[in-house]
């Protein structure tokens, strides 16, 4: 196999913080092998229609601490056409890219895998806020999300605290509910509803708030995960069947945006490196993933087939938990 002499990176999907201290880490890698980087701007739109520039050393300082995608994102309709795809890889080869980083979601390692079928070398990192990628048990973006949301809900707090009403938040994590569950944990929810867990209003939600009423409490929050409820919905139903006055806050994209808190920055830094080194070395066709804190490599293919579940304790301790 010819070894690479020029990558190209893109980010695709929703943006993720974290996502350009993976390019940086890319470019700089590629830099002391002495490889090329091309980044390709609007993610699979920018491959094909070659919308690229150089990336150099000079261009990636300073990236570590900035929020968003210094390459910007788009989610691609046309890439998912078989014309789009063998555009796109008609173009790799015109542009003389001999492999390509795809920093993404799942969605974004479908695409790279059809690139890979088409003979394009390929190697995807996950980026994300949702944490949803069924083979690593990270994917960029998610702390800092948290963290966000985490933020809001103290402050909700306050205020609930002093009318005496319940906050029903509402988080992203598309069809997941990672987002959700860690940050009803962090914040001592008195219930979280997510799409994984079956939702009866009553049990999860109504007998939860009638417990904490009985223990003393004044105030209470009940977090969403958008795959599993509208908070407004939710905050009508509250209102309704308990007479507690219910106000209905949807986080929204908030969460994505922000600098990266130290666990996406070095997760960042480790797969974006990695990436690069694989690529290097003649491997392809591979998704960097967080296997606990080691940093693996999974083939596309079965890396997608994979699901993700939650940590039954998690679930357990967070009924526990709850204030
Ligand atoms: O995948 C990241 C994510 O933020 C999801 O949590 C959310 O459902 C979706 O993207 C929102 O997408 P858009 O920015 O296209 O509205």
């Amino acid at each position: 196999m010819e070894p690479v002499k020029r990558i190209g990176i893109l980010t695709s999907g929703g943006d993720a913080p974290g996502m350009n201290a993976a390019i940086r880490a890319a470019v700089l890698t590629a830099c002391h092998f002495e490889i090329e980087s091309v980044g390709i701007r609007r993610g699979y739109n920018g491959l094909i229609a070659g919308d690229v520039l150089p990336l150099t050393r000079k261009d990636v300082e300073g990236m570590t601490n900035l929020g968003g995608t210094m390459l910007y994102t788009a989610r691609s309709a046309e890439f998912y056409t078989k014309a789009g795809q063998k555009r796109a890889a008609d173009n790799c080869r015109f542009l003389g890219l001999d492999a390509l980083v795809v920093i993404g979601g799942d969605g974004s390692f479908h695409g790279a895998l059809e690139l890979q079928r088409l003979g394009v070398r390929v190697a995807c990192v996950p980026g994300t806020i949702d944490n949803d990628i069924g083979c690593s048990t990270y994917t960029i973006g998610f702390d800092t999300a948290c963290n966000t949301a985490i933020d809001a809900m103290d402050k909700l707090n306050d205020t609930m605290k002093s009318h005496e009403r319940c906050s029903v938040v509402e988080v992203m994590g598309h069809k997941s509910g990672h987002i959700a569950l860690n940050v009803g944990i962090a914040t001592g929810a008195t219930a979280t509803l997510t799409p994984e867990n079956e939702v009866d209003f009553e049990a999860d939600v109504i007998a939860r708030i009638r417990e904490a009423r009985l223990r003393g409490s004044t105030h209470f929050t009940v977090v969403v995960a958008e795959g599993a409820y509208s908070a407004h919905d939710a905050a009508e139903r509250i209102q309704a069947e308990t007479g507690i006055e219910a106000r209905a806050t949807t986080l929204g994209h908030i969460q994505r945006g922000g600098s990266p808190l130290t666990r996406d920055r070095v997760t960042a830094a480790r797969m974006g490196y990695r990436a690069v080194t694989l690529l290097r070395d003649g491997e392809s066709g591979k998704i960097v993933v967080m296997n606990g804190d080691v940093c693996e490599t999974v083939d596309i293919e079965p890396g997608l087939a994979m699901k993700k579940s939650f940590d039954a304790d998690m679930c357990k301790m967070q009924n526990v938990l709850m204030k």
